[in-house]
């Protein structure tokens, strides 16, 4: 028997979608405009109105930035109608704005809610990165192992050739002699130009993506999300928090984080069952973007649960005002 204080994962899920479909919805018209900024504040303002609709006391762990910084879903921000259960919400209402206002593939509005205290308090740094689709053993690759050894272990727990092996890498200069370490073992690389949360989603379907492996250095908060995302469709992924100054230490500090150079394991970064919902705004292979037809808007949300490891695939058509 469930208390209206209970994290019940399993009516949230439903609203959290509603959540993640208004966000791409409210973005969809600026899709292709090339104003990133215009985009994301749709984003953010029709996520914002709708998280604000349900029965949850929620508060942003993973946001739009520190409250200084972003007037709506900052760090810290509570949200909901406050008469719920007391959860964290890590969120991106456009990742991918570049893409988005590019109309390139992959552009997603993400969101995750877990109990209170469930999710890392990433800062806003980057992250090292390293994840791996299900089905391996614990540790088959790790951190500490070079880009060319990861690939090798992973060929030989995949029963493959390092040629048969995709890694998928943002594409960056800092990056370059990653690139070339990977290049020397005859693998293939995904290069993409944004949006690493669906880089690592796309390890747990290598069967429709084709990418077996994501690493590489990207935003800490998205590292938190494609985590809370994993931990719903299985696989493994590592972080470690990468700072550029004292400045970026300090915002660490400030977010409770004492070791600054743990690697964190998807579980550290995301500790108790959680609910996470992705609705495509532009074409990607994990969901499709928005269909714009005359008088209507279709969006596709992958919906899932970690506690069942369901995923739920919702479409939405709504006509346009
Ligand atoms: P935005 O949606 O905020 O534009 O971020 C997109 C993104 O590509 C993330 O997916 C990634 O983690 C980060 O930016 C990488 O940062 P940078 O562009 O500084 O390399």
């Amino acid at each position: 028997m469930t208390t209206p204080t209970d994290f019940n994962d399993r009516m949230l899920s439903l609203g959290l979608a509603r959540v993640s479909e208004a966000a791409a919805m409210a973005s969809a018209r600026l899709i292709g405009h090339g104003d990133e900024k215009a985009a994301d504040q749709a984003a953010v303002n029709a996520m914002r109105d709708q998280l604000n609709k349900l029965d949850i006391q929620g508060v942003v762990v993973i946001g739009e930035g520190e409250r200084d910084e972003a007037p709506m879903l900052y760090i810290g921000e509570e949200v909901g109608n406050g008469q719920g259960p007391a959860v964290d919400i890590a969120l991106d209402p456009l990742e991918g704005t570049t893409l988005t206002a590019k109309d390139m593939p992959n552009a997603l509005t993400v969101i995750a809610m877990g109990p209170r205290g469930s999710m890392l308090h990433a800062p806003d740094v980057y992250m090292d990165k390293l994840a791996i689709g299900p089905g391996y053993r614990e540790g088959v690759v790790t951190m500490d192992m070079t880009p060319s050894e990861r690939v090798s272990a992973l060929a030989a727990a995949k029963g493959c050739s390092t040629g048969n092996i995709t890694v998928c890498v943002l594409e960056r200069p800092r990056h370059e002699t990653m690139i070339d370490q990977l290049r020397a073992t005859g693998c293939a690389i995904r290069l993409i130009t944004d949006g690493d949360v669906a880089g690592v989603i796309h390890c747990a379907e290598a069967d429709i993506t084709g990418i077996d492996m994501y690493m590489g250095e990207g935003g800490a908060p998205e590292g938190v999300l494609a985590a809370a995302a994993l931990k719903c469709m299985g696989g493994q992924m590592y972080g470690k928090l990468l700072f550029r100054n004292d400045d970026e230490r300090g915002r660490a500090q400030k977010a409770g984080i004492t070791n600054l150079d743990r690697v964190y394991t998807r579980d550290d970064m995301v500790t108790q069952d959680v609910i996470f919902a992705a609705t495509g705004v532009t074409d990607g292979s994990i969901v499709p973007g928005i269909k714009r037809e005359v008088g209507y808007l279709t969006a596709e949300t992958l919906l899932m649960r970690s506690k069942t490891g369901s995923v739920r695939r919702m479409s939405y058509r709504n006509p346009t005002r």
